[in-house]
């Protein structure tokens, strides 16, 4: 039996990039998933469509994690197709890179909004429907929390609360059986790394020198380690960042 099954999955920005790779992968083990979209309806259903036709289980909802209303929904639909959360996936995250100088309210606001405040009231909304047995909460950080490279001011600095907030709830959420862990990515060729401007870069080349397996990821190379720490595989490890980055540090 395929290590997921009975189990649902809801995983956020996942219409695209490494959350379309992730919702894919849960799927494939076994779990019913609700792939979460902002504006990429097209995107989700499509991540959906593959799911079913290779004889999995997969709904799209939209809904920014920005916008607590839009958290609620996405889980009351949730609740209404599936009827519980066992593993939640929060991946949905905005990048942009640019020096002191430049950077604006606006994009700390945009930036923060989604991968900090969204990571945290999805959880709060997700954690509301696991069951009593537990379950698995899943963030996507960076290994940029670790590396701090420069222009990264902004977003290095919502990754770093990422980290902090997985340490807070493992041990928060551990009396009630859930795990929480982050898998912490290097560059991993999504849509998103294409239009941020790092492709073809000197930033890139730079992470490359760094990344010993000397190569950038794709995006099933960060899907299977969170099907590893969302499986009973995993059932020791809670409050873990792991880094999936092709040992860039
Ligand atoms: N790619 C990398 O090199 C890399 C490295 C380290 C960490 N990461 C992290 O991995 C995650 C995914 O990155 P990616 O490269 O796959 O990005 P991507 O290709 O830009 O895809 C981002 C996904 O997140 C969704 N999204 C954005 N804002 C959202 C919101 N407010 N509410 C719900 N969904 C939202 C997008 O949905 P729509 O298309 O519908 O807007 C899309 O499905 C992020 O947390 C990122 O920080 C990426």
């Amino acid at each position: 039996m395929a290590k997921l099954t009975g189990k649902v999955a809801v995983v956020t920005g996942a219409s695209k990039g490494i959350g379309a790779g992730i919702a894919k992968e849960l799927a494939a083990q076994g779990a019913s998933v609700v792939v979460n979209y902002a504006s990429s309806k097209e995107g989700a259903e499509k991540v959906v469509a593959e799911i079913t036709k290779a004889g999995g289980k997969a709904i799209a909802v939209g809904g920014s994690v920005a916008k607590a209303g839009d958290i609620e929904k996405l889980f009351a639909e949730t609740k209404k197709a599936y009827g519980k959360v066992d593993i939640l996936v929060n991946n949905a995250g905005v990048y942009a890179f640019a020096p002191l100088e430049a950077i604006t309210e606006e994009e700390i606001d945009r930036i923060f909004d989604t991968n900090v405040k969204g990571l945290l009231l999805a959880t709060k909304a997700g954690v509301a429907l696991f069951p009593p047995e537990g379950g698995s909460v899943i963030n996507i950080g960076s290994v940029a929390s670790e590396q701090t490279p420069p222009m990264s001011g902004v977003y290095s600095g919502t990754k770093g609360a990422v980290d902090a907030i997985t340490r807070v709830f493992a041990k928060e959420l551990g009396p009630k059986k859930i795990r929480v862990n982050a898998v912490n990515p290097g560059p991993v060729v999504t849509e998103g790394f294409k239009s941020s401007g790092v492709e073809g870069s000197d930033f890139e080349k730079s992470m490359l020198q760094g990344t010993p397996l000397g190569r950038l990821g794709q995006p099933d190379d960060v899907a299977t380690v969170v099907a590893f720490l969302a499986s009973d595989d995993a059932r020791w490890v809670t409050g873990s960042l792991l880094q999936a980055a092709g040992g860039l540090r």
